[in-house]
């Protein structure tokens, strides 16, 4: 077997690889550990997007395996240290569905200014209550984005246009980065400063040891009272618990979250209750363009990969360390 496809896809540009390629599509196949394991021990690649757990243990039991092919952005679900020293090339396009993150943490944040989700489901229901539905506007207001990488500047561009001021809090960005000419974001050294400052605040950073859990009690109490949270970037960097605290309290004027601690988030919780609180099923990157992109880029790296051409979106290294003889 060629390519094992462990969640769900549906794309010309993966058909076409099904012509050039063996392919075994089973859109099931991450919600079985141990069918997963059986499945990759005879694969030269594999295609997930972010529930497939792609661990040390998995690629340890995949000797053919020279290539990981991630369609999308974020490598938590990716051990990548453990393919490189396995000489697994894994490949992402990491700026493919961008603008679409961007675009979708820009509408949770007019939703929840105007509270347009729950306006509108009042409003189907019968009602016509245009006071309760007063909201604020986003012009003047200070917007933080914590990680401001290839998303976050895409925001901060979007929000300047929108009349907000923008801080930004990003350890990995020194204080002349060109970036923060492009964004005119005011970089804060400190975190509480940067949420201490905000009337909105968006997190665009990736999850990882220093990032799980940073949005806990303390963040939140660090946030301005009345203030905003979107978190379009990864469920994991939030304590549920304590913003819902933060919402019950009212510290908080309102959240929107597009991922969760456990997708899907198994039966209703907390934050389902709250009138101001926006959930979406992470749709960040499901527009057609953002799908069209990245489907397209990994289908022809893992096309290229397989092929022993150089890739375009390695993450570790171009080519595979491993030999490329074609599974028997
Ligand atoms: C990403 O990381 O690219 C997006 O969150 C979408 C996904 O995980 O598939």
């Amino acid at each position: 077997m060629d390519i094992i496809i462990s969640e769900e896809f549906s794309s010309p540009a993966i058909d076409r690889l099904g012509t050039r390629f063996q392919i075994l599509p089973d859109g099931a196949l991450w919600k079985d550990p141990a069918r997963l394991r059986g499945a990759v021990r005879e694969a030269r690649a594999l295609l997930v997007r972010n529930q497939t757990q792609v661990t040390a243990e998995l690629l340890a039991v995949a000797p053919k395996l020279v290539v990981v092919g991630r369609a999308g952005v974020g490598l938590d679900n990716i051990d990548v240290a453990a393919a490189s020293k396995l000489g697994i090339v894994v490949i992402a396009p990491l700026s493919a569905n961008a603008t679409s993150v961007a675009e979708l943490a820009l509408g949770l944040m007019l939703g929840l200014a105007r509270k347009i989700p729950d306006a509108a489901r009042s409003t189907r229901e019968g009602g016509w209550d245009r006071k309760s539905y007063t909201g604020v506007e986003l012009d003047g207001k200070t917007l933080c984005i914590c990680g401001l990488g290839r998303i976050g500047v895409l925001v901060a561009v979007r929000a300047r246009a929108f009349g907000m001021r923008v801080v930004a809090f990003d350890p990995l960005i020194p204080p002349d980065s060109a970036v923060l000419q492009t964004t005119q974001a005011t970089l804060c050294e400190k975190l509480e400063s940067a949420l201490a400052a905000a009337d909105f605040v968006t997190v665009h950073l990736p999850l990882n040891a220093q990032t799980r859990r940073l949005f806990a009690r303390k963040t939140f109490e660090a946030m301005k009272r009345g203030a905003f949270f979107v978190n379009t970037s990864r469920g994991g960097i939030v304590d549920e618990a304590a913003l819902s605290e933060a919402l019950r309290s009212g510290h908080l004027a309102g959240a929107a979250l597009d991922v969760r601690e456990t997708e899907p988030p198994g039966s209703p919780a907390e934050l389902e209750k709250f009138a101001n609180v926006i959930l979406t099923p992470h749709i960040g990157a499901f527009t057609l363009e953002a799908q069209r992109r990245t489907l397209e880029a990994v289908a022809d790296d893992l096309d290229r990969a397989l092929s022993g051409a150089p890739t375009l979106n390695f993450v570790n290294f171009e080519l595979p360390k491993r030999s490329l003889s074609p599974a028997t």
